[in-house]
């Protein structure tokens, strides 16, 4: 048996029972991290932990919460300081994308989707971050989009909006924390083979039909290497780095049409 002394770092990664979340979770089982994993389907994420278990050994602790409801973000670090554990590497990952014209969608299920995606997101690595300064140490990935790289995303409007801001908070934060021991680091993603585009409806859009998917494992090793080497974006897969520069290149006019067209169903 491993030794138990709680020597390992510590990892806590949201939105583990799937996709992205469940391939860093596995990535950084690999690196002998232990692990907090927190989404609200919770026989998932009891099948992860056991499988981190008995492959690797590492301590995992599961958290069932649904981080959309008001105060989750703060009940999430509560719970998992109490076993007395400092969080060495915060990875905010849960989000969905919904697809569909903004007048059509349902109100509540976008102020869901944007306290995930940004609120909790923010909340979470606001509370971790003055410990880790005080050790001058640690690491935060925030799971953003190539989404983030576009003007607009007509057809996923807030979805783009969200990822925009998740993009924008990490390049400024990268900033503040130049020089402090801590980093962070935004992983932007293409399309990618995860539950992601069956649940928010983007499965209907040209973009998931049209364009390769990457896998989950792909996008989630990438992210990790460039969170432990302290990078501030991400973008895996030459053609999705050909998409972000595209995002950003002028006229921003084209990048929005050329977005809506690959939104349409
Ligand atoms: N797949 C893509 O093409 C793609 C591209 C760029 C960026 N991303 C980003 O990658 C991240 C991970 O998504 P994915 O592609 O891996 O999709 P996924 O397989 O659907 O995973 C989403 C994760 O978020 C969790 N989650 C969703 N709503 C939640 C809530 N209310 N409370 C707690 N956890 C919640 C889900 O767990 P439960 O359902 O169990 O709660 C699941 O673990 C997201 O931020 C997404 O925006 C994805």
């Amino acid at each position: 048996m491993r030794d138990k002394s709680n020597t390992h770092p510590l990892a806590l990664i949201t939105g583990a029972s799937s996709g992205i979340g469940a391939e860093i979770a596995r990535a950084l089982a690999v690196r002998r991290y232990d692990l907090v994993l927190a989404a609200r389907r919770t026989e998932r994420l009891e099948r992860l932990a056991e499988e981190l278990r008995r492959a690797h050994l590492a301590s995992v602790m599961v958290i069932a919460a649904d981080l959309s409801a008001a105060g989750a973000a703060r009940e999430l670090w509560t719970s998992t300081g109490q076993g007395g554990r400092e969080v060495d590497v915060l990875v905010n990952n849960a989000g969905v994308g919904l697809a569909g014209r903004v007048a059509d969608a349902d109100v509540e299920s976008v102020a869901r989707m944007m306290r995930l995606n940004m609120e909790v997101l923010t909340s979470l690595t606001q509370l971790a971050l003055p410990g880790m300064l005080q050790r001058r140490r640690g690491r935060i990935l925030n799971v953003a989009s190539l989404a983030g790289f576009q003007p607009a995303g007509p057809g996923m409007a807030v979805y783009y909006a969200t990822k925009g801001f998740v993009l924008s908070l990490t390049r400024a934060l990268a900033v503040e924390l130049r020089g402090t021991g801590v980093t962070v680091t935004a992983l932007c993603p293409g399309p990618t083979r995860t539950e992601f585009d069956a649940v928010g409806g983007a499965a209907r859009t040209r973009l998931f039909r049209w364009l390769p998917l990457m896998e989950a494992e792909t996008a989630a090793a990438a992210g990790v290497r460039g969170m432990l080497t302290g990078r501030t974006t991400v973008v895996p897969g030459w053609f999705n780095k050909l998409l972000a520069i595209g995002g950003e290149l002028p006229p921003r006019a084209l990048a929005t049409a050329l977005n809506g067209l690959l939104l349409r169903e």
